[in-house]
């Protein structure tokens, strides 16, 4: 299932008031834009992303989006509802099933949000995260008298991302070209979709003006997050095997996908873990060629990427390997030299343990190695 991310940036946010656009202003050390993009990319269901940027602001979003794997940019025009039809256009070369519509200037999405909107979309075309109202409601004459308090029994503020089968909404948004709607939603149901609504977040907010940046999550220096990670591989012929990426002889290879680094895999297991962001399967599934004989120090250096993106920083990693075979004493300190290295922490801050199981189980029995890792990130 193709499942493409559309991430608008291309306004020019003028309640705002500030000289450079909302979506580039700096928010908890990075711009509003990049939380996003950092949180889609985490994301494992989540295949391709594309932005909407505004021509003046290349250099500002190469910024924003440095270190990410993304589509190129494409440019957006007068309108949100504009920008959103060149995106989709810009996607309808690769064709995804479903597509993700978020504004760029909500940097607080998370997972849970995304998740609702997905697992809506298993039975229905259109989905909209939203939140009751809260206020009461009231209608004014337009000048400045009441006339009405609204029911607000089944209103909600709606939110991004909003979800929709991809060739449905590329549609609708043909039809409704030249209007000024200001969400999807109500572009989708201008065609006749019916449009689902799930539950949102009251953290979700959209930066408007400055006053919104005061909803900022806290999430000060003691935001500590800690994983956990597990993995086994199996034995087979050979005469070496890869632990934390140091080369070991030994009489006996790991049976496994890649260079079947089961220390590299556990360790990668718990930062994924520590963010939040799901496990090595999701993210380098093992049935997908771009992984296939990839090194696993690979998948740690991605990770790690991912852990910085999303404002985290590495603490300490503590790995344990349970084996029999081969003696791990006389690599120690190899390999927490290269776990180092591959992880860019310090050697103090990495720790590799071994131990057997007094001959019981399937390392007692010289089946296999497992690893079992920890991994402790400070969020910024
Ligand atoms: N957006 C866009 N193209 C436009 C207008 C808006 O991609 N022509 C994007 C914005 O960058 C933002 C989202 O749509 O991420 C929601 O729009 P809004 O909050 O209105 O942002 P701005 O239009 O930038 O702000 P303002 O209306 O205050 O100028
Ligand atoms: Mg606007």
């Amino acid at each position: 299932m193709k499942i493409a991310a559309l991430i608008l940036a291309a306004g020019r946010g003028q309640r705002f008031e500030e000289d450079l656009p909302k979506q580039y202003y700096i928010l908890e050390g990075r711009p509003i834009l990049r939380h996003s993009l950092a949180l889609f990319s985490a994301h494992p269901a989540v295949t391709t992303i594309q932005t909407v940027i505004h021509p003046d602001d290349r250099t500002l979003y190469n910024e924003s989006a440095r270190g990410f794997d993304l589509s190129s940019p494409v440019f957006g025009g007068e309108t949100r509802q504009d920008s959103v039809r060149m995106g989709l256009e810009s996607l309808a070369r690769e064709n995804p099933d479903l597509v993700l519509i978020h504004d760029g200037a909500r940097p607080f999405v998370d997972f849970g949000v995304i998740d609702r909107v997905l697992t809506g979309l298993e039975s229905t075309p259109a989905v909209i995260p939203a939140i009751s109202i809260r206020d009461t409601i009231k209608r004014s004459d337009g000048n400045g008298q009441v006339v009405e308090t609204v029911d607000r029994s089944n209103l909600y503020a709606s939110q991004t991302p909003q979800g929709f089968e991809f060739s449905r909404i590329f549609e609708a948004h043909h039809q409704a070209r030249g209007e000024n709607l200001t969400d999807d939603a109500a572009v989708a149901r201008k065609a006749g979709l019916s449009v689902r609504i799930v539950k949102g977040d009251s953290a979700n907010v959209k930066i408007t003006s400055k006053a919104d940046l005061l909803y900022k999550k806290s999430r000060g220096g003691g935001d500590i997050r800690t994983g956990s990670g597990f993995d086994v591989h199996g034995f087979k012929e050979g005469d070496q095997i890869s632990l934390c990426g140091v080369d070991i002889p030994c009489d006996s290879a790991l049976r496994g996908h890649s260079d079947a680094d089961v220390a590299l895999h556990a360790v990668t297991d718990a930062l994924l873990g520590a963010i939040g962001a799901g496990d090595i399967g999701a993210h380098f599934p093992a049935d997908e060629i771009e992984w296939k004989d990839r090194e696993s120090e690979y998948f740690v250096r991605h990770t790690c990427t991912l852990v910085q993106a999303m404002g985290g920083e590495i603490t300490n990693v503590d790995l344990s390997l349970i084996c029999e075979k081969p003696k791990i004493n006389a690599y120690r300190s190899h390999m927490s030299a290269r776990l180092a290295e591959i992880l860019d922490l310090p050697v103090s801050r990495v720790n590799i343990k071994a131990t057997t199981t007094e001959g019981l189980g399937f390392t007692g029995r010289r089946e296999g190695i497992a690893a079992t890792a920890t991994a402790t990130v400070r969020m910024g």
